[in-house]
């Protein structure tokens, strides 16, 4: 099976009211982690990708990478540019055979992002490729951006019908008060998401898929075993999984999910040491970094997603 685009996977997510795990990639220990969960649980996957990703492992070793997994598992995998910054970059992207990008003008005036964004999806359509567009602005830290909580805003619901009329994209991020990173809500501070605006955003776009960034959950288990082996991340919190399980059943297609694969990556790296300090083989420690990750995809994909069985 070739590449998919995400078209299909949305359509179904939609009507079946799950959503798709979008997850971050970044070298192949990451990406054998989550496509062997996925094949174990026969789920549709999205796999993405950021700038800063393609600029450290190279754009032919993520593709290539990624078409290995394809071949190994079966599975319908959507290849797709994360956080793409401009028409450039997701030219680039497109070029070189993603099926999907994300084009984030969120940070450009309204008009700006609509005339971005409308040519993003001009180019990627007339190639088969879907477009994910962003209106409201997420705080937290994405490679070199720091979106503070002060620049951080909603999405406006009364926008998102003449955003997506006028640039044509397939699928709208929003924010509701998800944020980017392993610090989402200060400490005692009660983690909350505004429902009543993916209700209305949902209500103007009946059948249109959205998407959740900053979707991770920064699992406890994985930052106890940081915060034991030490590290110092005393005051990590994420999204409760019972948000993401409504959002999932509500228009939310796609949840991303990036610093929960690094907590359990570094979580068994460090565990690793602590019990084996004499080791200096890479496999030695990168291998329980992977299966940590397949074991927190199949978690997501079974108990958070409902995306099971969907593929
Ligand atoms: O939302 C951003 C993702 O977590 C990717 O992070 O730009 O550091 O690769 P990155
Ligand atoms: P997290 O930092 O919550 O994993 O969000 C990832 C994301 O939104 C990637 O685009
Ligand atoms: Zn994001």
């Amino acid at each position: 099976m070739p590449l998919v685009t995400s078209k299909e996977m949305f359509k179904k997510a939609y009507e079946g009211g799950y959503a798709i795990g979008a997850f971050n990639v970044n070298n192949m220990e990451i990406i054998q982690g989550i496509t062997e969960a996925a094949k174990e649980v026969n789920a549709p996957l999205i796999l993405q990708v950021s700038a800063g990703a393609r600029k450290y492992a190279n754009h032919t070793y993520l593709m290539k990478l990624v078409e290995a997994a394809i071949i190994e598992t079966g599975l319908p995998i959507c290849l797709h540019l994360d956080h793409g910054d401009s028409f450039e970059l997701c030219k680039s992207c497109i070029d070189g055979g993603f099926t999907s990008v994300m084009i984030d003008g969120s940070h450009h005036s309204f008009e700006d992002n609509i005339a971005l964004t409308a040519k993003v999806v001009e180019y990627a359509h007339a190639k088969g490729v879907t477009v994910e567009g962003e209106l409201g602005r997420l705080a937290g830290i994405e490679d070199a951006v720091n979106v503070s909580e002060e620049d951080a805003s909603y999405t406006k619901p009364s926008q998102v019908q003449e955003f997506v009329e006028k640039t044509g994209v397939d699928s709208l991020a929003i924010a509701i008060g998800t944020s980017h990173g392993a610090y989402k809500f200060k400490p005692g501070q009660k983690p909350q998401l505004r429902f009543d605006i993916l209700q209305e955003v949902e209500e103007r776009l009946p059948g249109f898929p959205i998407v959740l960034h900053g979707a991770s959950s920064v699992i406890p288990e994985y930052v106890d075993l940081i915060n034991k082996y030490g590290g110092a991340m005393p005051d990590a919190i994420g999204i409760p999984e019972d948000m993401l399980r409504k959002a999932a059943s509500m228009a939310v297609c796609k949840i991303n999910i990036d610093s929960d694969l690094r907590l359990a990556m570094t979580a068994a790296i460090r565990e690793h040491f602590a019990q084996e300090p004499s080791h200096f083989d890479p496999r030695q420690y990168l291998k329980p970094g992977r299966e940590y990750i397949k074991t927190l995809v199949k978690h997501k994909i079974v108990n958070v997603l409902g995306c099971d069985n969907k593929a």
